[in-house]
């Protein structure tokens, strides 16, 4: 049992404070366990979309040692992913090589259940590829509901020191209407070409969780918490779930300016 403060922000949008970044990962990674035992005993499957950046690597880690991956029945998981660099599935950069190191290599998943973004594309095609795997999978599992793509059972997000989430960065135009996007933009270094999920998906999610941890985010998540709407600026205020339920998962340092 991990434990924390948690607040309410309103019916569906709540935020948890850990004392520190590895408290942050434990409860993570046991959150994630109960997910996929919830979702699994109440429609057969679990999935969920990833993100990339150096935030859920701890998390990933545990998530693959034995305390946990064995709690899990990996056959019935489904991977998504919540953005990807274009750039190929073995290049450092790639979230889903991140993943794949950290987790897929550790347990036993079966490779169709993985549904990555086919980063070693131009990004365009890339966007259309993974749009048509959505909308597969939805058909395929009945799951849809005059929508293009699943109800996810849990988005994992990060925020950029930017407010970006995903591959939605501040000022870019997103056509919220198709669950894919390609997207332009320079972050920390990292690859600039790359594919998002809208938050059209996102939003239609059961779970979506923000981990987001470090002094240098509490500016930011100040201001996409609880600073005055504008989404276009901070992309991370687009995240409101239609149906499901928004945690903030905060580090002490990162939950510092919260009021
Ligand atoms: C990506 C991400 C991105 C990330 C933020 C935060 O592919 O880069 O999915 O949205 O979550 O940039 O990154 P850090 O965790 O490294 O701060």
């Amino acid at each position: 049992m991990v434990n924390s403060e948690l607040l309410m922000v309103n019916e569906n949008t709540f935020i948890r404070v850990f004392e520190d970044s590895e408290h942050l990962s434990r409860y993570t990674a046991a959150a994630f366990v109960a997910a996929a035992h919830g979702a699994i005993m109440e429609r057969g499957i679990f999935t969920v979309a990833l993100s990339g950046g150096g935030t859920p690597q701890q998390f990933y880690e545990l998530l693959a040692s034995p305390a946990y991956a064995d709690q899990i029945n990996w056959q019935r998981v489904h991977l998504f992913w919540g953005d990807e660099r274009a750039v190929p599935p073995d290049a450092d950069g790639s979230n889903y090589k991140q993943f794949k190191e950290a987790v897929i290599d550790h347990v036993a998943i079966p490779a169709e259940n993985i549904h990555r973004v086919r980063g070693e594309l131009d990004a365009e095609f890339a966007a259309h590829d993974y749009m048509r795997q959505l909308e597969a999978f939805a058909l395929a599992h009945e799951c849809v509901a005059g929508n293009l793509w699943p109800p996810l059972d849990l988005v994992l997000l990060g925020l950029g020191g930017d407010g970006h989430t995903a591959s939605i960065f501040p000022y870019t135009p997103i056509t919220i209407g198709r669950p894919t996007q390609a997207v332009t933009a320079d972050y920390d270094g990292r690859p600039a070409h790359r594919v998002t999920l809208t938050e059209g998906v996102i939003n239609d999610a059961r779970q979506i969780w923000f981990m987001i941890k470090g002094l240098k985010k509490a500016a930011i998540v100040r201001e996409v918490v609880q600073g005055a709407r504008d989404v276009d600026r901070l992309p991370g205020q687009r995240i409101r779930p239609k149906n499901g339920m928004l945690t903030f998962l905060l580090d002490q340092p990162a939950a510092n300016l919260l009021q």
